[in-house]
């Protein structure tokens, strides 16, 4: 049964140029994206990037350029970075837009007529040199976490929401709606914290300046965290536009690291101001390089493009959803994907279909025969695990239908064989092909266009094509699908 899907990446800082990180969570939701569309869902996919904050106000000065022409330029890279990694994106939302920006205001008055917000002193730590404001719990030793200068203590004006209004109202709400979190763990992990206690947060700033007027006191900005959250339903056009036929969202992929401000002060900033919850958040896993953290001093960020351009963009895309499940941690090394590109696309399914369109241009007698390899082929079960975003496990269940058909060929020696014999074999080896065309789509949108266009089949690349029938093929083999790497 199809239905509306509408899934989100977290909206990325402008201080950052696009490394594997970002392109992980996008890819991922691009792949997710795609498989709700081969199912026939009306898909909304969005991402963008968190253009506010004084981190930016500093990066502009230092660039020597307006932070607005900063923001422009540094927004341009992520969106070009999506295009050439092949992002399905419907949506690109920037918080410097001024709609999302009258949006910011609009639910904070919602949330103040609630009686959510009032003033008061905010206490915490700042960094002069940074002009940065943390936590005692980010601060150590007196230290700023990001530059290791010393931090004074400061106390501001400035307006809170009141969370600590809402502990029960979340914790209700997540025994009511157990898939809201995920994976499981941080699902534990969340609804712990919250009954340890949850604070009312500062929602605005006096020191900053390039930021969303707070309303009707603009002496203050909104918070960054606050502003980029409503991102979600201002790129939807609430109270408007597209928000009733997509919201609540199905889907907030984000990393572990920003589940606390989607997981509690997100929807308790929504059903303050009157706003249904999404419908889940899901925090997945974080890459290490080389068995590193990934870090500026170490200067150790691996470049999207870079790979791209060495291994080919589906690989790098295939290496994300292959190397790790989506909840877990893992590693990168360019090994690695090497490796994948070697052994899984260029061998297990470049040669697969080189050897099928071979056989098939050769002969020319009827393509006909009785299906005998659906047996190894469980549609039902991978859009189940795609559904509960185990990508990992499809994959893998994806690929052992890839090497079901290899063996077929090694099992039939069709090559030996001729007529209606020959005519069966290439039967089960090309809708093989085909099905596999559809189901690595999402992964591998150009690879799976590419398997399409050389089987000379029109197919909309469905879900519900994935069965054997009596299609129609006008096999034209191209090029290897993948190059391999020494
Ligand atoms: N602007 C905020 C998000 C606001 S959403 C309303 C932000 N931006 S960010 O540029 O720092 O991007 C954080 C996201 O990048 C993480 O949540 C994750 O999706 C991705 N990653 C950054 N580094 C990562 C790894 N090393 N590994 C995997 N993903 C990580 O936070």
């Amino acid at each position: 049964m199809s239905s509306k899907f509408y899934i989100t990446t977290p909206i990325y800082y402008v201080t950052d140029k696009p490394h594997i990180g970002h392109a992980y969570t996008t890819v991922m939701g691009d792949i997710i994206a795609r498989w709700h569309r081969a199912r026939g869902d009306e898909v909304f996919f969005l991402t963008g990037t968190d253009e506010h904050g004084t981190k930016v106000e500093r990066a502009a000065k230092a660039a020597n350029l307006t932070p607005k022409e900063f923001v422009d330029k540094v927004s341009l890279q992520y969106i070009n970075m999506w295009k050439l990694l092949n992002i399905s994106n419907d949506k690109f939302i920037r918080t410097t837009d001024p709609k999302h920006e009258k949006t910011v205001q609009d639910i904070l008055r919602k949330m103040r007529e609630n009686d959510d917000i009032y003033i008061g002193d905010y206490e915490g730590w700042y960094c002069v040199p940074d002009e940065a404001f943390f936590t005692d719990f980010q601060v150590k030793d007196g230290k700023c976490p990001e530059c290791g200068r010393p931090v004074e203590k400061v106390t501001e004006r400035s307006y809170f929401f009141k969370l600590s209004k809402y502990q029960k109202k979340l914790l209700d709400f997540y025994k009511a709606n157990p898939d809201f979190l995920a994976p499981d763990f941080r699902r534990l992990e969340m609804i712990n914290r919250v009954k340890e206690g949850v604070k009312d947060v500062s929602i605005s700033r006096t020191v900053v300046k390039w930021g969303v007027p707070f309303p009707d006191d603009d002496a203050h900005t909104v918070y960054v965290w606050v502003d980029a959250l409503i991102n979600y339903v201002s790129a939807l056009g609430w109270p408007k536009g597209s928000f009733d036929e997509f919201w609540p969202a199905d889907l907030h992929l984000i990393g572990k690291e920003i589940n606390w401000f989607h997981s509690v002060i997100w929807p308790a900033m929504l059903m303050s101001a009157g706003i249904e919850p999404p419908k889940k958040v899901f925090a997945h896993g974080w890459w290490t390089i080389d068995g590193q953290k990934m870090s500026k001093s170490l200067k150790n960020a691996v470049d999207p493009a870079e790979m791209s351009g060495k291994y080919s963009v589906d690989a790098f895309r295939y290496f994300l959803a292959r190397e790790m499940p989506l909840g877990d941690d893992g590693n990168f090394s360019e090994k690695g994907l090497a490796d994948r590109l070697n052994n899984e696309l260029a061998s297990d399914l470049g040669n697969l279909v080189s050897r099928v369109l071979t056989l098939a241009e050769r002969y020319d007698g009827k393509i006909a025969g009785t299906p005998e390899l659906d047996k190894h082929l469980n549609i039902e079960k991978i859009d189940k695990l795609m559904l509960e975003l185990d990508t990992f496990n499809a994959l893998t269940e994806i690929w052992s239908f890839v090497r079901e058909a290899n063996r077929h060929i090694n099992e039939k020696r069709p090559w030996q064989l001729k007529g209606e014999e020959l005519g069966s074999v290439l039967y089960n080896l090309l809708e093989a092909v085909r099905i596999i065309s559809i189901l690595i789509g999402p992964f591998m949108p150009e690879t799976g266009q590419k398997i399409s266009a050389q089987l000379g089949v029109k197919q909309k690349m469905l879900l519900s094509e994935c069965k054997f029938g009596k299609t129609k093929f006008t096999v034209k083999k191209g090029e290897h699908l993948f190059k391999r790497i020494e």
